[in-house]
């Protein structure tokens, strides 16, 4: 066999096991301990997983032995719903927000998303590269391998192609793996305001076909949002998108219960995002279906809005992933870590349950479960060393980085010793 890294002495090697579906209730709160750990890699991936000395009997000649020093390892964290290629920044909004102004009525003012609109628009393409790998690096630094990128702040064909061949070159370029979304109904241009159809006309025969036939987009996405897409429009577009081929997710019930959550489970959308209002049958229906909630407690902690009903969602089977919404409105940190922690304080799931919803059910709402989202052999030796003795550390002691060292298919990529 041949071994080309060995990571030894790992105190605590902490990774659910994949059992084929995603984590829901009890199972969500499982994960495995494995002390005096070590993993062997081959060909940027797991090849062993054992305790011990075990790992002396696979060195050969060119394997190259790293060690843990004790700490803890768990899988490379995946921020599976990110805005991450945009122009500009928001902060001339910031005193807006403190005074209570809502997010959608300055978004109706044709500020916020349409703001960053401009911004995107008028960037050029080595812009919006520049400004996405900063933050990129970034989240690779917390710990973050793969990454899902969605377009939206074109609104026409030209700039939503721009940003997602920024993101393919990233995703070509960078350590960390790109998943490419389609988000052409992120927000209606203030000259289609009073009448949407010739916009949604546009994005269904015009942008989602070329983008399609560049292979710029794996998944559709839709903002369905009181004054943004109705549930109508968004079912329309969503069913034209997968007969072009796409996989589905949509921006659900994030500020009305609007019924997206429900739409969701109705389309089998690979995950329904947001859903701090979605209602209770919604909640019944996505526990029912295939379709992962991917909760963002970043943009609740941002605007200042209850929390999603993750006890809830726990409680009736449905699988929960969390990620960072990293944007330049309502989530502008590309800090999962901190994520991680309003998991903990913010939605009172147990540091079992969001390292979970971090890593195996994020994978699964990218649809990347067979290749990443635990430590097991086969799949890509994505993992993160944390300056820590346990998980519990990780997400008690909030706002720093734990990260120690980060490996992303197999190469050690972050190094904070
Ligand atoms: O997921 N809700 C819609 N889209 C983003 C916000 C984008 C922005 O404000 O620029 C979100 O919260
Ligand atoms: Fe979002």
């Amino acid at each position: 066999m041949n071994i080309d890294i060995i990571v030894k002495n790992i105190g605590k090697l902490i990774t659910s096991k994949d059992d084929k579906k995603p984590k829901t209730k009890e199972d969500l709160n499982k994960v495995d301990v494995i002390e005096n750990a070590y993993i062997a890699i081959s060909d940027g991936k797991f090849k062993e997983i054992g305790t011990g000395e075990d790992y002396k009997k696979l060195i050969s000649e060119n394997t190259k032995v790293h060690d843990a020093n004790g700490l803890v390892v768990v899988p490379g964290f995946i921020d599976s719903h990110t805005h991450l290629v945009h122009g500009g920044s928001r902060e001339n909004e910031f005193l807006k927000k403190i005074e209570g102004v809502p997010y959608i009525d300055i978004l109706k003012q044709g500020g916020g998303i349409l703001s960053t609109v401009k911004s995107t628009r008028n960037a050029t393409e080595e812009e919006l590269y520049n400004k996405a790998k900063y933050s990129l690096d970034k989240m690779l630094e917390l710990g973050v391998t793969t990454v899902e990128a969605k377009s939206g702040y074109g609104l026409e064909i030209e700039t939503e192609i721009k940003q997602l061949k920024v993101a393919k070159e990233l995703d070509k370029n960078h350590a960390v793996d790109i998943v490419h979304t389609f988000l052409g109904a992120h927000a209606i241009p203030l000259e289609y305001k009073e009448d949407h159809k010739p916009f949604i006309d546009i994005i269904v025969e015009q942008m989602m076909p070329k983008v399609k036939a560049l292979g710029l987009a794996e998944f559709c996405d839709v903002f369905c949002e009181d004054a943004v897409f109705t549930i109508e429009e968004t079912e329309y577009i969503l069913t034209k998108a997968k007969e072009m081929g796409y996989k589905l997710k949509i921006h659900a019930d994030e500020i009305v219960s609007l019924g997206g959550a429900e739409l969701a489970a109705k389309l089998n959308c690979t995950s329904a995002d947001h859903l701090m209002a979605a209602s209770e049958d919604g909640m019944k229906m996505l526990a029912k279906s295939n379709t992962i909630a991917n909760i963002l407690p970043g943009t609740s902690f941002n605007l200042n809005k209850a929390y999603a009903n993750a006890r809830k969602m726990i409680e009736l089977g449905v699988p929960i992933a969390l990620s960072s919404d990293y944007n330049p409105g309502s989530c502008p940190s590309e800090n999962l870590q901190f994520v991680m922690q309003l998991g903990c304080l913010g939605l009172k799931m147990t540091p079992n349950e969001v390292l979970n919803a971090v890593t195996i059910n994020a994978a699964y709402s990218i649809d990347r479960q067979d290749k990443i989202g635990t430590i097991e052999v086969g799949k890509y030796a994505d993992f993160v060393l944390l300056n820590a003795s346990n998980l519990e550390y990780i997400m008690y002691h909030f706002g720093i980085n734990h990260v120690n060292k980060v490996y992303k298919k197999g190469i050690l990529v972050v190094d904070n010793c």
